[in-house]
């Protein structure tokens, strides 16, 4: 017999003295009383002892086949397995141990049959459906899916009506094409097909595809969900369409409407998304599954209210729901419809401004937005990139480009274990630093683990300007004094207190009465050891003085970038420590540029420094582009700031931010990124020594680890820009630094590897030659 026959054989007819028979011979229960319940093509029964229901009996349609629910019975059990708490009936075996019995009714009809516990709570058709009951269906369809993953048979390959995806022609009898909703359904039809071809790409198993409101049951005044029933329609399909039914159920309910439409889509998303995240892909077709499923079973009610008239008010009781719902869905156009609900999910598709003319567009918007001047972007053409990969950049048109500027994407762009990290974690909880959460301990744990002993207190800030400023706070009130000394071309952030310490950023005439700076370690600017060290810091403290000034703190870059990234010999290193530890203040090592591998094999500059700062900041690559940043020092230090001050900043190292800073370290430790920079480092500044040689305009090379200084001194800081502007013409992308700008940064994700460092270098090589 075929699937459809079961619809059009009647439901067994037992009497109760036999039904009471059966579970007593099968199943050995003594029951005393039987209490009919409502089904379409089963029998079922409460099986009753006077007081409650001690179980249900349901004997099948003699149509129904063995396999059938073989399927049903296992997929039962399955979910049992794995998710025990998953409030599904359980099945009663026969006194022969078997899930399923058979019954021969007087007639001779042989039947099959089953016996499952009670689960509490009633059908939820015919209820009102609130925001928060809508969210719980959501819920449990989603979890009776993921309970499903691992679960096959190959019965869930049958053909069954029920499937949406079953191609259904026009049924003449059920839709005379005098009735005004046959036009109606014909264009849904029609409209629904792409998408149902699309659901071939998409996420599938076997599926439930029947956890609707007659299927779920609830309790009597809560939202609670007491359980979920009927595993007849199960079948494989895409995971969206299960979703598309249930949701569907929520939306036609015959109970009193109070929520509009919208809300409840949005609700049950909410409440599904919970267990199961939805694709993008799927998000952009729920509407038009929804839509699916309402044909569907407009479809089959229809036509067999058109065959069984006698049994029409029980066939088309949804059908008004259906209705409206059919009509609302189809007023909007496919593009709305598509939005509509992939916005509801939180999965809105990207807004898309490809070519020439969709970039002019958006750089005016921007402008008009952003700030004009205030916000300006790179390059003279602005660049829309729209996708990262690894070392590159891919734009708007799909051109490719090498990244050899942003040291943010420290592992690469779009890494897919960071970006996993993130994602859990944002599904599992994102609260604050001042709750107990394992992650913010052992990213803090890790963090002081790299550094030298003693730096055992890390307190989370969320940008690296936020760090410096709190290290100087913390160095004020450690010292009992109030000024800062900074190399004469620094940057250390951009609030107003930092900018002070960011002379790259000064006007002429900005002059801090607490802040001296003394000469970072160019090369021709005198012996750089030491004691020439000291004395530049003795100076700068002494200017301080002079102001009545004393001196907090004194903040380095260990690597010098905005100066043009330099290579400073440990002693002179040694020397900046001693300098301001004589003055009386405390050494700041500001990581923010240069942490997190790029000088390898150590994650920090200044550890192959051989120096012991006594604060450290870190920032920017840390989290990979999540706003998370750090200062890590003693914590009698911390202490001092702590007698008269707290510090709490809303965002700074929740749980989410310190997964992906946690994430970052695990693929920098695990994939040995810090040894790799160092190799491709060296192999850069050689090739890029060779291309010296033959181009004057390279005065030097500097740089230390997977960063590369060259200095274009020769050519000047209009050359310098004309070479960046040239590269990113070739699909390169990098930057410029130092004094006068005339210093090219290559300072990419550590990722690259040697064939990175040759495209470079070849490109650049192609720019110099061009322009010489
Ligand atoms: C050395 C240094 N310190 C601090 C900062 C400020 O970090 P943020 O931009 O995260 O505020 C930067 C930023 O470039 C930096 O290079």
């Amino acid at each position: 017999m075929d699937e459809s026959d079961l619809l059009r054989e009647p439901p067994p007819a037992f009497n109760h003295t036999e039904a009471l028979r059966l579970v007593r011979d099968s199943y050995g229960l003594v029951a005393t009383g039987l209490r009919p319940l409502d089904s379409e093509r089963d029998q079922m029964f409460f099986v009753t002892d006077g007081g409650g229901a001690l179980a249900v009996l349901k004997i099948s349609n003699p149509a129904e086949s063995p396999e059938t629910l073989d399927m049903e019975c296992r997929a039962m059990a399955h979910l049992s397995e794995v998710d025990p708490m998953l409030p599904i009936p359980g099945l009663i075996l026969t006194i022969d141990g078997e899930p399923v019995g058979s019954a021969i009714h007087e007639d001779g009809t042989r039947h099959l049959m089953r016996v499952m516990t009670v689960l509490a709570g009633t059908p939820a058709e015919g209820r009102p459906v609130s925001l928060e009951f809508a969210a719980n269906v959501g819920d449990i369809c989603a979890r009776v899916s993921v309970g499903l993953r691992g679960f096959f048979h190959p019965r869930a390959g049958r053909p069954i009506g029920w499937d949406i995806r079953i191609e259904r022609a026009d049924d003449p009898l059920a839709s005379p094409p005098t009735d005004p909703l046959a036009s109606r359904l014909a264009d849904a039809r029609r409209r629904i097909r792409p998408a149902l071809a699309a659901t071939r790409a998409l996420p599938s198993g076997v599926q439930h595809a029947d956890v609707t409101l007659t299927n779920v049951l609830r309790a009597a005044d809560f939202h609670e969900i007491t359980g979920v029933i009927d595993f007849g329609d199960m079948h494989h399909t895409a995971v969206a369409c299960d979703l598309a039914t249930s949701l569907t159920s929520v939306l036609r309910s015959t109970g009193p409407v109070r929520e509009s439409p919208w809300e409840l889509v949005a609700a049950f998303l909410d409440g599904y998304q919970r267990r199961r995240p939805l694709l993008p892909a799927e998000a952009e077709v729920i509407g038009h599954l929804v839509l699916a499923r309402v044909v569907t079973t407009l479809d089959i009610s229809r036509a067999r209210a058109a065959r069984h008239h006698d049994n029409r008010a029980y066939i088309t009781q949804y059908d008004e729901g259906r209705r409206e719902l059919l009509e609302m869905l189809t007023d909007l156009t496919d593009d709305e419809l598509a939005a509509r609900f992939a916005r509801l999910a939180g999965v809105p598709p990207r807004p898309r401004e490809r070519g020439p003319s969709g970039r002019t567009d958006l750089a005016a918007r921007r402008a008009a937005v952003l700030g004009g001047r205030l916000a300006p972007t790179f390059y003279e053409e602005p660049l829309h990139i729209e996708r990262g990969d690894g070392p590159w950049l891919l734009d708007a048109d799909g051109n490719r480009y090498l990244d050899a500027y942003n040291n943010v994407a420290v592992a690469g762009h779009n890494h897919p274990a960071i970006t996993a990290a993130i994602v859990r974690e944002l599904h599992t909880l994102n609260t604050n630093s001042r709750y107990l959460h394992p992650e913010i301990v052992a990213l803090a744990e890790r963090l002081t683990a790299s550094m030298p002993a003693g730096l055992d207190t890390c307190v989370f800030t969320t940008s690296g300007t936020e760090a410096v400023e709190l290290a100087w706070r913390m160095a004020v009130a450690h010292t009992g004094s109030a000024g800062t000394l900074v190399t004469e071309w620094a940057y250390h952030g951009i609030s107003s207190r930092t900018h002070d310490f960011s002379p790259n950023d000064w006007r002429q005439e900005h002059a801090v009465a607490d802040v001296a700076t003394f000469a970072a370690p160019h090369a021709g600017t005198g012996r750089l050891d030491h004691a020439a060290a000291q004395a530049r810091v003795r100076a700068a403290a002494a200017s301080l003085e002079s102001r009545g000034v004393g001196t907090a703190i004194l903040m380095v870059d260990p690597q010098f970038t905005s100066e043009g990234i330099l290579d400073a010999p440990a002693d002179f290193m040694a020397g900046l420590v001693d300098g301001v530890h004589e003055a009386g203040g405390l050494f700041l090592a500001d990581e923010v540029q240069s942490g997190f591998g790029r000088s390898g094999p150590r994650l920090w500059r200044f550890a192959t420094q051989s120096i012991t700062p006594d604060l450290v900041t870190l920032g920017k690559p840390m989290g990979a582009g999540l706003p998370v940043a750090a200062v890590v020092t003693r914590r009698e230090i911390a202490d001092a700031f702590a007698r008269d001050h707290e510090y709490f900043s809303t965002f700074a190292g929740n749980p989410v931010v310190c997964a992906a800073a946690s994430a970052v370290l695990d693929v920098l430790a695990d994939r040995r990124i810090p040894e790799r920079a160092v190799r491709v480092g060296e192999h850069l500044r050689a090739r890029l020594a060779d291309l010296a040689r033959r181009f004057p305009v390279i005065s030097a090379v500097r740089g230390y680890g997977l960063i590369a200084g060259i200095d274009l001194r020769g050519g000047g800081p209009a050359f310098t820009a004309s070479v960046v502007e040239d590269l990113r013409r070739r699909r390169v992308l990098a930057g410029r630094t130092g004094r006068r700008g005339d210093v090219l940064k290559v300072r990419p994700p550590l990722i690259w590897r040697e064939e990175h460092a040759d495209h470079f270098v070849a490109t650049l090589e192609a720019v110099l030659s061009d322009l010489d």
